[in-house]
């Protein structure tokens, strides 16, 4: 990890020199990822798809929203159903991306369920301007449902009823990384060297925060997570999600009534802090490559990491959320109504045999268990009326039942 050098773009070294030459590594992902003007988010230069930097599930086409779509469906009536003196519903999505999901929920909601429609509005978050301003071209012909776009503080002060959705946003979270040196935990950092006249970026090996050591005993003392594991290496290095607790927190905040689903890639605690995984899990991905050299081009490729589910479900019940229950992907698209949908393409005519094909091939990507079949769903509620009953809540979850035969 220390041998590697990466050119170091101006805007870059400027904000890393006025820091005195070395950062943080959350730090430098944020500013990779965020920064107003030049992170690759913020200013736009990150494309999701097919043609773009990398793929997700919503951007292989409108078959994962049409799945999805079911669920949404279901939670929004049970919502209805309890009335709350004709207030609007709410679809939030929080880090919508190119806003495929949205659109394409909004479309099949409309024909699941016109009556939820109506009542229903839609509100997106992001925090990077680039992101928001092709979220509205996108959602720009959607006129049955009315749109919002908010920060979390600004949906905290007046909270909504309804249903949330992060679907590959926490990923996208900075994160602290740490590395076992000589029996001893160190921040990684990443610093800029001069060398021949150029500015190089190279990882650097800080002094631990404190703040970074109690997260880590909190997770070793109330969920058994020991960073590092027995046995780890000199060199072993993972990551910590430190911003997770505040987001759900401020999440919580956001609803009256109603569920969270998180939708992202995650691993259990044995499975990422585990000695044989040497250095986390955090890749960069452009133009559909992936690749650890995470210093290569900061402010052009996306920066992320999986979760670790124990850290994710214990942040969770800590701000209020209510486990519903989790799943891999496979199982719940299946539990959705994947294989009617495959056996559907049938039906098409032999002129639309391309159509029926290349779907074919996204409903099979979305349940591969090699691939995108293994992320998690993760369904949470919460319920901050003042009159509420634990002992009565409960959405109904379709995503975690048998699968219909
Ligand atoms: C990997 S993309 C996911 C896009 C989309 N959900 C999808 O799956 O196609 C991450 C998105 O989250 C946004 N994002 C990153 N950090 C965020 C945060 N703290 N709050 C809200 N959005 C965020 C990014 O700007 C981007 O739109």
């Amino acid at each position: 990890m220390n041998g590697s050098f990466a050119n170091c773009p101006e805007w870059l070294a400027e904000l890393i020199v006025n820091s005195g030459g070395s950062v943080s590594f959350h730090q430098y992902m944020d500013w990779a990822l965020n920064h107003s003007e030049y992170g690759s988010y913020s200013s736009g230069s990150l494309k999701l798809g097919t043609k773009g930097d990398f793929v997700t599930s919503p951007s292989l086409g409108p078959d994962f929203a049409a799945l999805l779509a079911r669920q949404v469906v279901d939670w929004l009536e049970q919502l209805q159903q309890e009335n709350f003196n004709n207030l609007p519903l709410s679809l939030i999505e929080i880090g919508p991306g190119e806003g495929d999901l949205a659109f394409d929920l909004i479309q099949e909601l409309e024909q699941i369920s016109p009556e939820i429609t109506k009542r229903l509005e839609l509100i997106l978050v992001d925090i990077n301007q680039g992101m928001i301003k092709r979220q509205k071209e996108r959602l720009s012909n959607i006129c049955k449902v009315p749109i919002r776009w908010l920060s979390l503080d600004e949906l905290a002060e007046n909270p909504v009823i309804g249903v949330i959705l992060a679907h590959e946003m926490l990923d996208a979270l900075p994160v602290e990384r740490i590395i076992l040196r000589n029996n001893m935990l160190f921040r990684l950092g990443v610093k800029l060297e001069a060398i021949n006249s150029h500015s190089l970026l190279s990882f650097d090996e800080l002094p631990i925060s404190s703040s970074l050591l109690d997260s880590l005993l909190e997770l070793e003392n109330e969920v058994g997570i020991k960073i590092p594991p027995d046995g780890a290496s000199d060199g072993w290095s993972s990551e910590l999600h430190i911003d997770m607790n505040q987001w759900l927190d401020k999440v919580s905040k956001t609803l009256i009534y109603g569920s969270l689903l998180i939708i992202d890639y995650a691993l259990e605690a044995t499975r990422y802090y585990n000695n044989s995984r040497q250095s986390g899990t955090m890749m960069s991905y452009k133009n559909q490559y992936a690749s650890s050299d995470l210093l290569k081009d900061p402010g052009f490729c996306d920066l992320t990491s999986h979760l670790c589910l124990e850290t994710l479900l214990y942040y969770a019940q800590k701000n209020k959320w209510l486990l519903l229950g989790h799943t891999r992907q496979g199982l719940a698209l299946l539990a959705l109504g994947l294989a009617e949908r495959l056996n559907s393409l049938q039906k098409l005519s032999s002129e639309q045999l391309d159509i029926a094909l290349s779907r074919r091939e996204s409903l099979l990507r979305l349940v591969d268990p090699a691939g995108l079949g293994e992320f998690r769903w993760l369904a949470f509620e919460v319920n901050n009326q003042e009159d509420y009953i634990k002992s009565n809540i409960g959405l109904k979850t379709r995503f975690l039942t048998e699968p219909d035969n």
